[in-house]
C-alpha cells in the first residue's frame, strides 16, 4: 500500500544530510510511496512549513553540504502546545511515518514522542561529534574529522618556521571523539579532552619535555568541552556569552583554546597562537566515507518504514547497517573510551 512519508533533520547540520534525504527519497519513490520535506526540524512539524520532495528536488545533493530542508533546534517538549501540534500536522498531512535525521536532541524527541504517543518514526544517527549510543559512527564525523586533520597539517608548517605551539581548538560538545581522531591523524603532541582531562600542568610539562629533545614547536588539540583542569583539583569550563542555554539546555562552548595558549606561554614561555576551527568543521562537502554511510543509513530507514519497524534507528555496527531501538541512541552519550586515548597518547610529548 503506497505510504507518505514525511522526513526532517534537526539540530546543528553536518556534511551528509542530503545524501540520506536523497537516499531515503529514492528508495520510497521507487516503492511508489510519496515524500515530503518537512521544514527545519521539529519547527516544521509545530508550524506547519512543509516542502516537495521527488526526483527533482534531490537530483544533484549527493556531494552538497547543509540540509536543503533547513535545520533548527525546535524542541517541541519545550514549546507552548509543541507536542499536540506535531501530532495535529503528522495527521492533518496524512503522514504514515516520519524519518528523523539528527542527533540525541533530535532523535530524543523522536524517542518520547514513540514511547508516549506512537509516533511511528524512526531514526538517522547524525552529528559531527559522533556522541550517540548503539552506533560505531555518526555520519558527518569524519567529514569533520578530515577538515581538522587538514587544519593540522598545515598548522605543523607554520608552527615549525615560527617556533611555536599551536592549539587548535575543535567541536565535539562533550566528548572528544574529534579531537582524538583529528589529533592522531594529525601527530599531535598533546590532545586535552572531556574525558580524559589532562591538566594543563602535565600538557606543559609534555611540551617542555618535547622542546628538551630537539623540537621547537608543537602542536596541541583541545576539544571545546574540556575543562582548564588543574593539579590542585580546580576546574573551568570556558563558555561563550550567550543567551545561557538552547531549548535542550546546552551552553554555547568556545574559547577554551585561547585562554589554553594564553597558558601555555606564561608558563613554558613558548610562543602560542590558537586556531578555532568551529563552523568550519560542519561545513561544506561531505567525504566519500560520510556519503557512502549516509546513504546505507537512509537505505535502511526507507527499510525500516517499509516493514514498520518504528521506535528503531539505523546504526552502523561493523560492517553492518542495522536496526537499534531509539531508546538505546539516545540513553547516554557515547564518549571516547581509553583505549582510543591510550593511542593518542603514545605520542604525546
Ligand atoms: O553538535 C554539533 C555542534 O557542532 C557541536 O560540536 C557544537 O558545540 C555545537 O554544535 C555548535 O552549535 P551552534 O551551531 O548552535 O553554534
Amino acid at each position: 500500500m503506497a505510504k507518505k512519508v514525511g522526513v526532517l533533520t534537526g539540530g546543528g547540520d553536518c556534511p551528509g544530510l542530503n545524501a540520506v534525504i536523497r537516499a531515503v527519497t529514492r528508495r520510497a519513490l521507487t516503492r511508489g510511496h510519496a515524500i515530503l520535506g518537512i521544514r527545519e526540524g521539529w519547527r516544521g512539524l509545530v508550524d506547519g512549513h512543509f516542502m516537495e520532495l521527488g526526483s527533482r528536488e534531490i537530483s544533484g545533493i549527493l556531494p552538497r553540504g547543509g540540509t536543503i530542508l533547513g535545520t533548527t533546534r525546535t524542541n517541541p517538549y519545550k514549546t507552548d502546545g509543541g507536542v499536540e501540534k506535531v501530532l495535529e500536522n503528522f495527521r492533518a498531512q496524512g503522514l504514515d511515518a516520519l524519518v528523523a535525521i539528527g542527533g540525541e536532541d533530535t532523535l530524543g524527541v523522536a524517542s518520547h514522542l514513540f514511547a508516549e504517543h506512537d509516533l511511528p518514526v524512526v531514526g538517522v544517527p547524525k552529528t559531527i561529534d559522533n556522541d550517540l549510543s548503539a552506533t560505531d559512527y555518526t555520519f558527518g564525523f569524519d567529514t569533520a574529522v578530515f577538515i581538522a586533520t587538514e587544519a593540522i597539517d598545515r598548522l605543523h608548517t607554520t608552527a615549525e618556521s615560527h617556533n611555536r605551539v599551536m592549539v587548535v581548538e575543535v567541536m565535539g560538545r562533550h566528548t572528544g571523539w574529534i579531537a582524538v581522531m583529528s589529533g592522531i591523524a594529525g601527530g599531535a603532541d598533546v590532545i586535552l579532552i572531556p574525558e580524559q582531562p589532562v591538566t594543563v600542568e602535565a600538557a606543559c610539562e609534555d611540551l617542555r619535555r618535547r622542546h628538551e629533545r630537539g623540537k621547537d614547536f608543537s602542536i596541541v588539540v583541545v576539544s571545546e568541552g574540556y575543562e582548564l583542569t588543574y593539579e590542585s583539583g580546580e576546574k573551568r569550563q570556558v563558555a561563550q556569552e550567550a543567551p545561557a542555554t538552547d531549548q535542550f539546555g546546552h551552553v554555547r562552548l568556545g574559547g577554551v583554546g585561547e585562554q589554553l595558549a594564553r597558558e601555555i606561554e606564561e608558563r613554558t614561555g613558548f610562543e602560542s597562537r590558537v586556531t578555532v576551527l568551529g563552523h568550519v568543521q560542519r561545513g561544506g562537502s561531505p567525504t566519500p566515507r560520510d556519503r557512502i554511510l549516509a546513504t546505507r543509513y537512509g537505505l535502511k530507514a526507507a527499510d525500516l518504514v517499509e516493514e514498520g519497524s518504528f521506535g528503531t534507528m539505523a546504526a552502523l555496527q561493523g560492517d553492518d547497517i542495522v536496526a537499534v531501538p531509539l531508546e538505546a541512541a539516545v540513553a547516554e552519550l557515547k564518549t571516547v573510551p581509553p583505549h582510543w586515548f591510550e593511542v593518542a597518547k603514545a605520542f604525546f610529548g
